[in-house]
């Protein structure tokens, strides 16, 4: 392909989220092919701003499709919040000749692209984040092995439960979206799954869901509550209070954002990092890519983030269908 872009930079921002290595290795490789340089920089926009960069060629993204993190490390800057510190952030581009960036992360990472381009700086943003929460994109890379994960975690924590006939309670991931909770849930059939889309009431959507389950002969119960939608703890603490049961708690935490990436992950990692150097060799600006029935295309930023993202109701419906079985 022919193109006016010569030299490009490639971070990850924010939490990290298994598949970032696959996409970085996408993006250098990609624009090798294209015969665009690419410039690495270190912990994402804080980074930029400090002109921490590593010299990437093919050899240097070897061995890392899979492996979990970022070998580029992240970071969530404050300072680049500020203009002061998106002016420097642009000044470092415009030193190193850099004619676009490419920002692997969620939507704080787009809106830090969005405010760099105001300064004449080519973007393009993947979406990496385990919480698939960013609206304009079916899909955000880490999500698939997150939820793989937590899955494993909670067939073990079955396991155990179904010996002792006991309930668990498992907090997982997310922030203020349900979408790896009801993921989750769903697989491993819970009995009751609390997702912050949805308004609760404690009696109804748990307790209630618990007694039909042992009625239906059930002696262990398996409750995801998402973090965005309640604590894991005080959900625990109302179970004894409401029905007199002695549940464990667990919050899975950090253990969903590390790991070898799935298939699906690396699979969408590299489309989207050889779309992503595309759009800017193509000399497009302000772009996301995204992922919506398996196609993969580029979207204006601040169009895509306005957009309004909801839980899949039919997935919801299904969830609630399952509930107390
Ligand atoms: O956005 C990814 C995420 O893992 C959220 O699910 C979680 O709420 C948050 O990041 C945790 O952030 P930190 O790594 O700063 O603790």
């Amino acid at each position: 392909m022919e193109t006016a872009v010569k030299r490009i930079g490639v971070l990850t921002s924010g939490g990290d989220a298994p598949g970032m290595n696959a996409a970085i290795r996408s993006v250098v490789r990609s624009a090798i092919k294209m015969g665009i340089e690419v410039v690495g920089i270190r912990r994402g926009w804080a980074g930029l701003i400090n002109g921490d960069i590593k010299p990437m060629d093919s050899s240097s993204v070897s061995h890392i499709i899979n492996r979990g993190g970022t070998i580029l490390y992240t970071a969530r800057s404050e300072e680049f919040r500020t203009e002061a510190g998106q002016q420097r952030a642009a000044n470092t581009c415009k030193l190193l000749g850099l004619d676009g960036i490419v920002a692997i992360g969620g939507d704080g990472t787009f809106r830090g692209a969005q405010a760099l381009s105001k300064y004449g700086i080519s973007v393009v943003g993947i979406p990496g984040t385990i919480d698939n929460d960013i609206v304009c994109t079916d899909y955000t890379i880490g999500f698939d092995t997150a939820a793989n994960t937590a899955v494993e975690c909670i067939d073990r924590l079955r396991d155990t439960m179904q010996s002792h006939e006991r309930c668990s309670v498992v907090e997982v991931m997310g922030r203020h979206a349900g979408y790896l909770a009801l993921y989750v849930g769903m697989s491993v059939g819970a009995t009751a799954v609390l997702v912050p889309e949805e308004e609760y009431d404690f009696k109804r959507d748990v307790a209630e869901q618990i007694r039909r389950a042992r009625l239906g002969g059930k002696t262990n119960f398996q409750i995801v509550v998402a973090e965005g939608a309640a604590s894991a703890v005080d959900v625990g603490r109302q179970i004894t209070e409401e029905l007199g049961l002695d549940p464990r708690i667990t919050i899975l935490g950090h253990i969903q954002r590390g790991g070898c990436p799935t298939a699906k992950d690396r699979v969408m990692a590299t489309r989207m990092g050889y779309e992503a150097v595309k759009v800017l060799a193509e000399g497009k600006t302000n772009r996301v890519i995204c992922s919506n029935d398996d196609k993969v295309f580029d979207m204006d930023i601040e169009e895509g983030l306005a957009m309004h993202k909801t839980l899949n109701p039919e997935e919801y419906e299904v969830m609630e269908a399952m509930s107390g079985t």
